[in-house]
C-alpha cells in the first residue's frame, strides 16, 4: 500500500526503534527522565530559546501555547486556513475561552498589513487582542511558507502593540530546507514555537513547544492539566532525538517527490488546478464534470494507493520519509491511468 494522506503515517525505522530501546529514562513528571531532558534541550539550543517541552502531540503544543500567552475572553489573530483553527477541535475557545479573528492571507501567510487594522483597541466594550498565531509551512495552503523577510515586520508589530506572537512550526523544517535559514533566526522572531517530530521527520510520537524558561515552566503545568504529563516517555524522546539528528537533510527529496507529482498530475485532463508546490504537500482540484474527490480516493485505493479527499473536489497528498523512489514511480503510472 502506498499512503500519501499524510506525513504523519511513516513507521520508525529498525535504526530509530534500536535507539529508542536503549534510552535511558525515569519519571518526567518529577523531571527525571534523562532523555526527554535532552530532547528538550537539544531542541530549544538548536532554535536559540532558552527551554522546550515534550508533549504528545503538536494539538497539544499549540493548544498550551494558547493557553499560556491569553487570559479567557480574549482573541487571536490567525489565518482562515490555520490548523489551529480548522483541526484542533474548537481547542481555542475548548481549552482557553478564547475567540479567533480570521484573516484571509496570501497562500495562508499572514502580513503585518492585514494583521495591524484587525487588532483591537483598548476600549472596555472591545476584545482584548492578545495573541497572533502563524503557520510554516501552510498546511491547507499547499504547504506554502514563510522568508524571514515577511515574519520580521510581524515581530516588530506585535511588539510595538504588546501581542505575543507563536508558530505552528509542525513542518518548520521544510520550511528551513527550502529557505535555508537557520533554526535560530526562525526562532528569534517568536515567543513560543511548535515543533513536530511525528510529521516529515519520521517518529511515531511528538512535538516540542520552545519558549522562554518562565513560559516553559507555566507550560509544563498546563501540559499536566491537560493530562499531558508523561512518565518513562524517553523510549519516545529518543526517536525524537534520532530524528532530528538524522532525518532533517533528507526532506529535499520529499520536495521533489512532491514537485515531480505536480508534474505528473499537469498531464490530467481531469484536473481544474493545482495549487502552487513549495515542499512536501500537493493540493489540487478535480473538474467537477469529469470525477469528485471521493471518486478519485477510491479509484486510486483499488490500485492500492492511498491519498486525502480534502473537499468535494480537492485532494490533498503528502509526501514522506516512507514514500520511496519506486513509489512515486508507481503513483505516477496509476495517475496517468486515471486520465
Ligand atoms: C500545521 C499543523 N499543525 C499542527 C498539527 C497537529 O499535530 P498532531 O497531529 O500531532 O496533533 C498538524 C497535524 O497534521 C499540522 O498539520
Amino acid at each position: 500500500m502506498i499512503d500519501l494522506r499524510s506525513d504523519t503515517v511513516t513507521r520508525p525505522t529498525a535504526h530509530m526503534l534500536e535507539t529508542m530501546l536503549r534510552a535511558k529514562v525515569g519519571d518526567d513528571v518529577f523531571g527525571e527522565d534523562p532523555t526527554i531532558s535532552e530532547l528538550e534541550n537539544y531542541t530549544a539550543t538548536l532554535f536559540g530559546k532558552e527551554a522546550g517541552l515534550f508533549c504528545p502531540s503538536g494539538t497539544m503544543t499549540n493548544q498550551i501555547a494558547i493557553k499560556v500567552h491569553t487570559q479567557p475572553g480574549d482573541e487571536l489573530i490567525c489565518d482562515v486556513n490555520s490548523h489551529i483553527y480548522n483541526y484542533e477541535g474548537g481547542g481555542i475557545s475548548f481549552n482557553s475561552g478564547v475567540q479567533a479573528k480570521l484573516l484571509h492571507g496570501n497562500e495562508g501567510r499572514l502580513s503585518a498589513e492585514l494583521i495591524e487594522p484587525a487588532i483591537n483597541g483598548n476600549f472596555d466594550w472591545l476584545t482584548r487582542t492578545s495573541l497572533v498565531s502563524l503557520e510554516n509551512t501552510v498546511n491547507r495552503a499547499g504547504g506554502s511558507y514563510y522568508r524571514i523577510e515577511q515574519i520580521k515586520p510581524i515581530y516588530d508589530l506585535c511588539k510595538s502593540r504588546n501581542l505575543k506572537l507563536h508558530l505552528d512550526g509542525a513542518r518548520i523544517f521544510n520550511a528551513l530546507e527550502e529557505t535555508k535559514d537557520k533554526p535560530t533566526d526562525i526562532g528569534n522572531y517568536f515567543d513560543t514555537i511548535s515543533v513536530c517530530l511525528s510529521k516529515g521527520l519520521g517518529a511515531p510520537v511528538g512535538s516540542l513547544l520552545l519558549g522562554d524558561a518562565k513560559s516553559i515552566q507555566h507550560a509544563r503545568r498546563i501540559r499536566k492539566v491537560f493530562g499531558g504529563g508523561m512518565r518513562q516517555a524517553g523510549f519516545l524522546a529518543a526517536a525524537g532525538l534520532y530524528a532530528l539528528k538524522n532525518n532533517v537533510k533528507r526532506l529535499k527529496e520529499d520536495h521533489q517527490k512532491a514537485k515531480a507529482l505536480e508534474g505528473g498530475l499537469k498531464e490530467l485532463e481531469l484536473v481544474e488546478s493545482i495549487l502552487p508546490v513549495y515542499t512536501n504537500i500537493v493540493i489540487f482540484n478535480l473538474k467537477k464534470e469529469l470525477m469528485t474527490g471521493d471518486t478519485f480516493e477510491k479509484k486510486l485505493a483499488e490500485k492500492k494507493i492511498r491519498v486525502s479527499a480534502f473537499g468535494k473536489q480537492t485532494i490533498r497528498l503528502v509526501t514522506h520519509l516512507d514514500f520511496t523512489d519506486e513509489m512515486l514511480v508507481e503513483t505516477l503510472r496509476a495517475l496517468k491511468g486515471m486520465a
